[in-house]
């Protein structure tokens, strides 16, 4: 199938954005509505992934942490559309944007299941990060770019 990749824009593209995101992100562990977003969502960088009928299968974010560093959060792509490259897309897309504000450092906290996923993108393990509800094991990561 073909996707395509675009910041949200309109309330509608916002509104399926953040509803993938609590649905495959919250949701699992019960956690409420709005949960799914945090204080830096306005500053942030935002990608979905839409199918061929504009329904929103993938999301993913990049916010700066300070000038030379960004955080990736929120990488969640529907599973019925897993394996097909959305979640590498998305992942090139932010890192470019992290190219744009010249960051040289990209960190994100990866769940434990994940990892394997950022390994082959060549984020590398550099600690422990926080377990998340409970019983959600994270991996503290991160990947150098070349400026
Ligand atoms: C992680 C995630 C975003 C990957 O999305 P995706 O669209 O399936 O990723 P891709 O199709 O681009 O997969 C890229 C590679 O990672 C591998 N991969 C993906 N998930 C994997 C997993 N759980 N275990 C091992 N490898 C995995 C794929 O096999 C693929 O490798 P290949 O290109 O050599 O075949 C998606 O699985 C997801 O939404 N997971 C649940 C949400 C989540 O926990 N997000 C936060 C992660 S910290």
């Amino acid at each position: 199938m073909r996707y395509t990749y675009k910041s949200p824009h309109s309330d509608q593209e916002w509104h399926d954005y953040f509803q993938l995101r609590w649905q495959i992100l919250r949701a699992p562990w019960q956690q409420a509505s709005g949960s799914e977003r945090d204080e830096f969502e306005n500053s942030a960088f935002h990608i979905a992934a839409l199918d061929a009928r504009h329904i929103t299968v993938g999301v993913g974010r990049i916010h700066q942490l300070t000038g030379a560093q960004a955080q990736i959060r929120y990488m969640a792509v529907h599973t019925e559309h897993r394996g097909y490259g959305i979640g590498g897309e998305i992942l090139s897309r932010l890192e470019q944007q992290a190219q744009l504000w010249s960051c040289s450092e990209i960190l994100l906290n990866a769940r434990v299941e994940f990892l394997e996923f950022y390994l082959k993108h060549d984020y590398l393990i550099i600690g422990e990060a926080p377990t998340l509800f409970g019983s959600i094991e994270h991996k503290r990561m991160h990947k150098l770019l070349a400026r």
